[in-house]
């Protein structure tokens, strides 16, 4: 099997895709309210060139691909991309990472195609604040979303909260009581610095550390080790994908990397877990990749440095000159980012999510 092995020993197996830039959501912090100025159709890769530098990458050693947006689902003809997809020999697990706003119509027949597990983005239990952190969004549609995702058995399902002081601060118990119902894996994320919208950073910055101490109120919070995520369906415990949950001397242990630090409390479904940027750098083990909608494979979600993978395959290149291309990129991926830096978030670059895809 081949590997794809940075400059800092790093293994890079995982590969995100932003497959649009377009979203049906306006999340404060991702967006304005305006929506950004979204690139035209032919600067955008179509699902065959995203599908030649997605098997260039597999046969050079990444195994799990996430396709993420903007927001995903609002690209027409996923199911027969995934399916596609689905084909690339050594390619190990397909997930999408989705606001959940259609995927209660589409869980089925993604689930059909080959999609293995969702992640699914939710910021409000309360249907006001959910609308007013998305302008517009409806929960209830998310929350419908969730069922169907279990039911459509795109386990393990990952629940993403990213913190926001002020708005949902104040839901931390209600977000884990989701993991004490249902096998779900709830998380909650630190607010990046990405310079959208009209809060300022340190305003809307909410640690995961405070959360943890919150949540502590809960019980025992015990680590699950590697950033563990069990599929949480009864008796699918054994599947062969990089996520599965694998058990050894009586603990609970994951064969994939993880940026999350995950949780068990006793009583619960499902797992908590936290993923911490800013307050605790996670860089010594990341292992990603990132394309972008319009073809940039960037090396490291906090630099702008990028190569034009959209180019080359405009002007010709062969599959050997993208995996040239693809290795640079793994070449390139600097050590760590500074977020944690001071002044707060003044080391990061400008970025949105929507185009990056998180
Ligand atoms: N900081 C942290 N997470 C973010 N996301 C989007 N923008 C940010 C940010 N600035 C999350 C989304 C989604 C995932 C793709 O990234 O909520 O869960
Ligand atoms: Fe859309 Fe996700 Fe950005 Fe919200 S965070 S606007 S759901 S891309």
């Amino acid at each position: 099997m081949n590997k794809l092995i940075d400059s800092f020993g790093r293994r890079i197996d995982y590969l995100r895709v932003s497959i649009t830039d377009r979203c049906n959501m306006r999340c404060i912090y991702c967006m304005p309210p305006e929506g950004i100025l979204h690139r035209p159709h032919d600067q955008i890769l179509s699902f065959e060139e995203i599908y030649r530098i997605v098997n260039t990458a597999v046969m050079l050693g990444i195994s799990k691909v996430r396709i993420t947006g903007g927001e995903p689902l609002v690209r027409k003809d996923l199911n027969l991309f995934i399916k596609n997809l689905k084909r690339i020999k050594g390619l190990n697990e397909i997930a999408l990472t989705t606001n959940g706003a259609h995927l209660k119509e589409h869980a089925f027949s993604l689930k059909e195609a080959g999609l293995d597990r969702v992640n699914i983005s939710l910021d409000s239990l309360v249907p006001e604040k959910f609308q007013e952190i998305t302008r517009g969004g409806s929960l209830d549609k998310v929350l419908e979303s969730i069922e169907a995702a279990l039911l459509a058995g795109l386990w393990p399902i990952k629940i993403n909260v990213v913190l926001l002081r002020g708005f949902n601060d104040s839901e931390i118990i209600s977000f884990a009581d989701l993991a004490r119902s249902k096998p779900v894996h709830v998380r909650f994320i630190e607010y990046m610095p990405t310079h959208m919208g009209k809060h300022s950073y340190e305003e809307l910055f909410f640690s995961s550390v405070e959360a943890r101490v919150i949540l502590g109120s809960l019980g025992e919070l015990m680590p699950i080790e590697n950033g563990a995520l069990p599929g949480l369906s009864p008796g699918f415990f054994g599947r062969n994908t990089e996520s599965a949950i694998g058990f050894c001397g009586g603990r609970m242990y994951n064969r994939g990397v993880s940026a999350a630090k995950s949780f068990r409390i006793k009583g619960f479904h499902g797992t908590i877990g936290f993923i911490s940027p800013v307050s605790e750098n996670f860089c010594s083990s990341c292992n990603k990749l990132r394309l972008t909608s319009d073809g940039c494979l960037r090396s490291c979600l906090h630099s702008s440095k990028s190569i034009d993978l959209k180019a080359a395959i405009r002007n010709g290149a062969s599959d050997n000159d993208l995996a040239v291309l693809i290795r640079e990129a793994v070449d390139s991926k600097p050590r760590s980012h500074h977020l944690g830096a001071e002044p707060a978030g003044a080391s990061s670059e400008h970025f949105s999510m929507c185009q990056i895809g998180g």
